[in-house]
C-alpha cells in the first residue's frame, strides 16, 4: 500500500478526492513506565505510521474503511453511537474527546492504512489517534494545540480502549522531528529536542512477534501499584506529587506500609528517572557505552522489578549481551513486542544473524528486524 493507492481507494469508495494525513509510531531510547509517574521519557518518531485520506462529508456521521482490517464502519458521534468495533473505537474516541472539550465536529469519510507493526510496542494505536486528532483539528480549523491533541489521544485510550496509558506515545507521534529524540518531562510537559546521530552505531528493533494476553490489565495494575506507593510517600512528604519526585530513602520509609510487589515497582520507577538523566549527559559527549549500560539497567529493572518482560524478550536481551551489543532492553509497555538495541556498525550483521538463528531454534520463528529511522511527527501530506 502507498499514498497514491490510498487516494485511489478513497476516490473509488466515496467518489471525491480527500486529503492525506499521517502520524508515526515511536521508539523510546530510555525512560519506560515513567510518563504516568511524572518522570522523563526520551522517545523519537519513526518512519512508519498511519496514513489516512479524509474528507468532511457534510453529515454528522463518520464513514470509515480500514484497509488493513478490510472492514467498513459507520457511526455517529454521540456517546450512545459507540461502534464497539475495536479499530473504530479509536476513531470514535478521538471524536468524542474533541467534542467533550467543547469543539464542534462534523462527519467525515476516511480510508486508512498503517505500516507500524501492531502489538510490537511501537505505538500503532497512538499513531492512529494522533492521525485523526491532527487531521480533524486541521480540516476544521479548531486551533487545538498539539499538547491537547496528545491528551485527546491519551484520553481515547483511557475512556474508549481501557488502557490507562501515559502521554509519551501521543506526544512523540505529534511532536516528532527528523533526526531528533525528545526528552519530555511528563510532570511539567517541558521538552527538548536532542539531535541523535550515533556515529558508528545503529539503533535496531528486534520484534519477538509475541503479544501476551492481558497486557492492558497488567499495565493498569502497574500504574495502580505506583499510585499506591506514591500516596504513601506523599502522606509523609507532601512535596512529592508524582512517584518520580520521590527518592529511594523515602520509599524505604513506607516499605512496611506497602506490599513487596508495590515496593519493587516503585523502586524501578525511581531508578529509571536517574538513568534517563544519565543517558542525556552521556549523549552530550557521545559516550555511547554509558548509554548502553543504562539501557541494560532498564532491562534488568523492567524484567526483575517491574516484571513487564517475558521469556522471549529476556532471551533476546541475553543474546545481545553475548554478542557484545552496546545497549539492549525491552521497549514500550512490555509483555511482548520489541527490544531496542544500540549496536556498533561492525557487530550488526553478526548480531542479527545470531539473534535470528538462536531465537528460531528456541521459539520456532524468527524475530522481525526493524532499522530505526528517526522521522517527522504528524503532518498533512
Ligand atoms: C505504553 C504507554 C506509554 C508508556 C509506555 C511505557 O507505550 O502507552 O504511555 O507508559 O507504555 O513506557
Amino acid at each position: 500500500m502507498n499514498v497514491t493507492e490510498l487516494k485511489r481507494l478513497f476516490k473509488e469508495r466515496f467518489n471525491e478526492e480527500g486529503t492525506v494525513y499521517t502520524s508515526p509510531g515511536r521508539v523510546n531510547l530510555i525512560g519506560e513506565h515513567t510518563d504516568y509517574n511524572g518522570g522523563f521519557v526520551f522517545p523519537g518518531a519513526i518512519d512508519q505510521g498511519i496514513y489516512a485520506c479524509i474528507r468532511l462529508n457534510g453529515t454528522d456521521k463518520v464513514r470509515a474503511y480500514s484497509i488493513d482490517k478490510e472492514d467498513y464502519c459507520e457511526f455517529g458521534m454521540n456517546e450512545e453511537d459507540n461502534p464497539n468495533v475495536h479499530w473504530a473505537n479509536y476513531l470514535f474516541g478521538v471524536c468524542r474527546e474533541i467534542i467533550k472539550r467543547g469543539y464542534r465536529l462534523q462527519g467525515f469519510d476516511t480510508v486508512f492504512y498503517g505500516n507500524v507493526p501492531i502489538g510490537a510496542g511501537m505505538s500503532s494505536s497512538a499513531a492512529l489517534e494522533s492521525t485523526f486528532a491532527f487531521a480533524l483539528n486541521d480540516l476544521l480549523h479548531l486551533n487545538i494545540d498539539k499538547f491537547e491533541l496528545a491528551r485527546v489521544g491519551q484520553a481515547t485510550e483511557h475512556n474508549y480502549v481501557g488502557v490507562k496509558c501515559g502521554i509519551m506515545d501521543q506526544f512523540a507521534s505529534l511532536f516528532g522531528k527528523e533526526g531528533h529524540l525528545m526528552r519530555l518531562n511528563c510532570a511539567t510537559m517541558e521538552f527538548e529536542y536532542f539531535p541523535f546521530h550515533p556515529k558508528g552505531y545503529r539503533l535496531v528493533l528486534l520484534d519477538t512477534v509475541v503479544k501476551h494476553e492481558l497486557a492492558s490489565s497488567a499495565y493498569n495494575k502497574r500504574r495502580a501499584s505506583c499510585e499506591n506507593a506514591c500516596a504513601h510517600i506523599a502522606a509523609k512528604h507532601p512535596e512529592v506529587k508524582y512517584l518520580s519526585d520521590a527518592t529511594l530513602d523515602m520509599l524505604d520509609e513506607v516499605r512496611p506500609e506497602i506490599s513487596g510487589e508495590d515496593y519493587l515497582r516503585a523502586a524501578y520507577v525511581i531508578g529509571e528517572k536517574q538513568r534517563v538523566l544519565d543517558v542525556c549527559d552521556a549523549l552530550a559527549h557521545d559516550d555511547y557505552e554509558t548509554v548502553g549500560k543504562c539501557m541494560y539497567g532498564t532491562h534488568f529493572g523492567m524484567s526483575k522489578l517491574y516484571e513487564v518482560s517475558c521469556e522471549e524478550l529476556d532471551f533476546l536481551n541475553d543474546i545481545a549481551k553475548e554478542c557484545g551489543v552496546t545497549g539492549s532492553r525491552v521497549m514500550g509497555g512490555g509483555f511482548g513486542g520489541c527490544t531496542i538495541n544500540l549496536v556498533k556498525d561492525e557487530l550488526y550483521d553478526a548480531f542479527i544473524a545470531t539473534a535470528k538463528q538462536q531465537f528460531n531454534a528456541k521459539f520456532g520463528h524468527d524475530p522481525k528486524v526493524y532499522n530505526v529511522v528517526i522521522s517527522e511527527g504528524a503532518r498533512r501530506l
